[in-house]
């Protein structure tokens, strides 16, 4: 086990390294969070959303350190999805500097790398960073993308639905690869049911509560506690079958963004 540290009780791993220009916090309450699409908010969005890509590309290059003897397709798949996670961040701080942010605006933090970082099983970890964080990504960018464009910046949608793709790529191969492992090896269903309530555990530990405050004094409503809506086209693209999309709509109080077509669809 590598370096850990203590955040209100839990063990997370150690951040890893970022340049002295970033200020590192540990938790939400330590976050700017800025409302709305103001210039500062825009510029704040990509800057969160900018580490949280690099954290994904540490994360799978980290698996594949971690896990040499990992099946040789497996970690092809985790090797391109680091070269997207690059190829990510990139891009979203690319778009930061024309909207004119840069790096250290804003304070960082590395939840997913600090969860998964405590896992030692390459199951474990995906169901935690593909499945569950990634997954979740999907739906907020079924989201973010609409937000920009009505904002008028057709730019950063763009970047946001290119970016979209791949996390279904991403969510999909984990999915698939959870499956084989687990009919191969019971056993592994385990790991990923210990995975899973450790970020559950976690969450209920350091997840922001409603009337908390962050560190630029905005408090946390109700809206920001809610998940978004379930992107269910796009999750069952991620090869989710129908009663997990089912669940997770049910969690999420039938929260969801179906597309058109498939609204009029008839049953
Ligand atoms: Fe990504
Ligand atoms: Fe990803």
């Amino acid at each position: 086990m590598s370096a850990t540290k203590d955040v209100r009780g839990v063990t997370l791993a150690q951040d890893p390294a970022r340049e002295g220009c970033f200020a590192v916090v540990h938790t939400d309450a330590e976050m700017e969070d800025w409302p709305g699409m103001s210039d500062r908010a825009r510029r704040q969005k990509l800057h969160r959303h900018m580490n949280n890509e690099t954290g994904a590309l540490e994360i799978a290059a980290q698996c594949l350190v971690d896990f040499p003897d990992a099946p040789w397709p497996l970690r092809l798949q985790l090797a391109r999805q680091a070269s997207d996670e690059a190829r990510h961040a990139l891009m979203l701080y690319q778009r930061l500097r024309e909207i004119g942010g840069g790096k250290g605006e804003f304070p960082i933090a590395n939840f997913e790398w600090g969860v998964t970082g405590m896992v030692d099983n390459l199951a474990g970890r995906l169901a935690i960073q593909n499945r569950t964080f990634e997954a979740g990504l999907i739906d907020l960018l079924g989201v973010l993308k609409n937000t920009w464009r009505e904002a008028g910046d057709d730019t950063t949608a763009d970047i946001l639905e290119g970016i979209l793709a791949d996390e279904i790529a991403h969510v999909r191969f984990a999915n698939q690869w959870i499956r084989r492992l687990t009919d191969e090896n019971p056993r592994v269903l385990l790991q990923v049911a210990r995975a899973i309530r450790f970020l559950g555990e976690v969450n209920a530990r350091l997840a922001p509560a409603i009337g908390d405050t962050d560190a630029v004094g905005h408090t946390v409503t109700e809206a920001r506690v809610l998940p978004p809506a379930v992107n269910v086209n796009d999750r069952l693209a991620a090869e989710f079958t129908e009663e997990e999309v089912h669940e997770v709509l049910r969690q999420a109080g039938f929260r969801s963004i179906l597309s058109a077509e498939a609204r009029e669809r008839p049953r």
